[in-house]
């Protein structure tokens, strides 16, 4: 399928808004944001994400949720994030959801000292381990990626349950699977949401699903229990069609998904008997997760535009 300059130009126009302090104010504030966001993330607070997790886990989708927020101005702001977490994976117990949580680490302060970012982590994962509820890591911008990634590989000797997220669309990714000795890591595979040089991502959807493909196989044969977050039907049927060939069976691997994107495909994927977890997020900083939602499918910023104009 050709490339529409006009979509591509959107999709960048948006990741680049996604990163504007000015806009997220105004929008954050906007009443009329209010139906989208809703569309994307369970609520503000985590008891409405309990409640979320509970709707889908009756239709047999597991979740994985998502406290929202990302940069922060001070570590102050980091320690409260990971008290909210160790708060999250408390509850998910207590309530025997069966859900991990998803966390960011330039929310636990690695772009501010990736020091102080290690001992958030670490407190967050013993207190994860404690309760028994598993902790995947978010793989960032490629401005905090290769922290991510050395944080993850420090943390994973003690806690190798943890998962990390891959991007298949970035360069290194190859070589940075390859590059684990001691530990065979357990990743989610997906294409890679943020805006990257060429110099560092592939560019072109084509290729960048070819790149899905070939990791995903990869994975497969190589990495235990492999999670593909991907709404890609082309992505989606390959990893079904390899797992069958290679003899692996539907619950030993997990498909996951974003809340609010294809959800009569999250349920066929459940009736089929395959695993599905979705990255549920809650909270009030929505608006960079938003804004990159939309940079998907640039026919949301319609939606929203016409809900501006409706009021
Ligand atoms: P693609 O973008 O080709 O979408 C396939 C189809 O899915 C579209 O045609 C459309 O129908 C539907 N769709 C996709 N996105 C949609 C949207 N926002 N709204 C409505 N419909 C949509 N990225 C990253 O860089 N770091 C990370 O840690 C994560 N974590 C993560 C977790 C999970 C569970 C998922 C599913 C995704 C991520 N991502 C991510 C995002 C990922 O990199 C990628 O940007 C999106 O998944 C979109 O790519 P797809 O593979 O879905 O294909």
């Amino acid at each position: 399928m050709p490339v529409d300059p006009e979509v591509t130009m959107i999709k960048r126009l948006l990741l680049v808004a996604s990163t504007n302090r000015r806009l997220e104010k105004l929008m954050s504030t906007s009443p009329l944001a209010r139906g989208l966001v809703s569309r994307y993330v369970a609520g503000d607070t985590l008891q409405e994400a309990i409640a979320v997790t509970r709707e889908l886990r009756a239709h047999g989708i597991d979740v994985s949720l998502d406290l929202l927020g990302e940069t922060v101005d001070d570590l102050a702001e980091s320690a409260i994030a990971t008290k909210a977490y160790v708060e999250a994976v408390r509850a998910i117990a207590e309530n025997r959801l069966g859900a991990t949580v998803s966390v960011k680490l330039s929310q636990l302060g690695i772009g501010l000292d990736p020091a102080v970012c290690a001992d958030h982590l670490d407190e967050l994962l013993r207190a994860a381990a404690e309760v028994g509820v598993p902790v995947e890591i978010d793989m960032e911008h490629s401005s905090v990626g290769p922290a991510t990634l050395e944080a993850f590989r420090a943390a994973v000797h003690d806690h190798p349950g943890t998962r990390i997220a891959i991007q298949a669309a970035m360069r290194r990714t190859p070589g940075d699977l390859e590059s684990f000795t001691g530990v065979t890591p357990r990743i989610r595979l997906v294409k890679g949401a943020f805006l990257e040089p060429i110099e560092k991502s592939l560019q072109e959807r084509k290729e960048i699903t070819a790149q899905y493909r070939y990791l995903a196989d990869w994975a497969l044969v190589n990495l235990p229990d492999p999670a593909f977050g991907t709404h890609d039907d082309a992505c989606i049927d390959h990893v079904k069609r390899s797992a069958d060939r290679l003899g692996i069976a539907r619950r030993d691997f997990e498909f996951q998904m974003l809340h609010g994107v294809r959800r009569d495909v999250q349920r066929a994927l459940a009736e089929e008997g395959y695993r599905i977890r979705v990255y549920l997020p809650y909270g009030m900083q929505w608006y960079p997760y938003l804004m990159r939602r939309m940079a998907e499918r640039p026919a949301n910023l319609l939606l929203f535009l016409r809900s501006l104009v409706s009021g």
